[in-house]
């Protein structure tokens, strides 16, 4: 009885660890073709994550669609300590908990959605 409690603690404390993996932000990331170019601004292409220190990111990448013009972006942003963000234009940014895929919900409706899979 008093072993199996034991256990069971144990087991949750392995449970709670393995929720808490640390996002891994940085990275260069493919875009797959899901944003409508014909409606929206979109990522194409790489879209670089660079930690510049401690709290902070830059993401840098080029744009298609109607972008006014612009074919580059370059934002920086307050690094995350979590699996979701949110960034000024783009929308709810979030990371897969193997950091592998992101994913961007658009402010302008689900025809302007990104997502990106970890290349390096
Ligand atoms: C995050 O991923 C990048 C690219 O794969 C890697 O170079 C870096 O070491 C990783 N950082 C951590 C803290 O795991
Ligand atoms: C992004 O993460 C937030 C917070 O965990 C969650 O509420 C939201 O549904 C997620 N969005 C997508 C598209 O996965």
């Amino acid at each position: 009885m008093f072993y199996s409690f034991l256990f069971l603690i144990t087991l949750n404390i392995a449970t709670i660890s393995s929720y808490e993996t640390k996002p891994n932000w940085s990275g260069t990331f493919n875009v797959t073709p899901l944003c409508n170019r014909d409606v929206c601004c979109c990522l194409s292409g790489e879209v670089n994550v660079k930690e510049i220190a401690y709290f902070f990111m830059t993401l840098s990448g080029k744009l298609v669609g109607q972008c006014n013009g612009l074919s580059t972006f370059f934002l920086p942003a307050i690094k995350p300590s979590t699996f979701s963000t949110k960034l000024p234009i783009v929308g709810v940014m979030n990371l897969s908990e193997d950091s592998t895929l992101v994913t961007v919900e658009s402010p302008l409706g689900t025809h302007c959605n990104g997502r990106a899979v970890r290349k390096s």
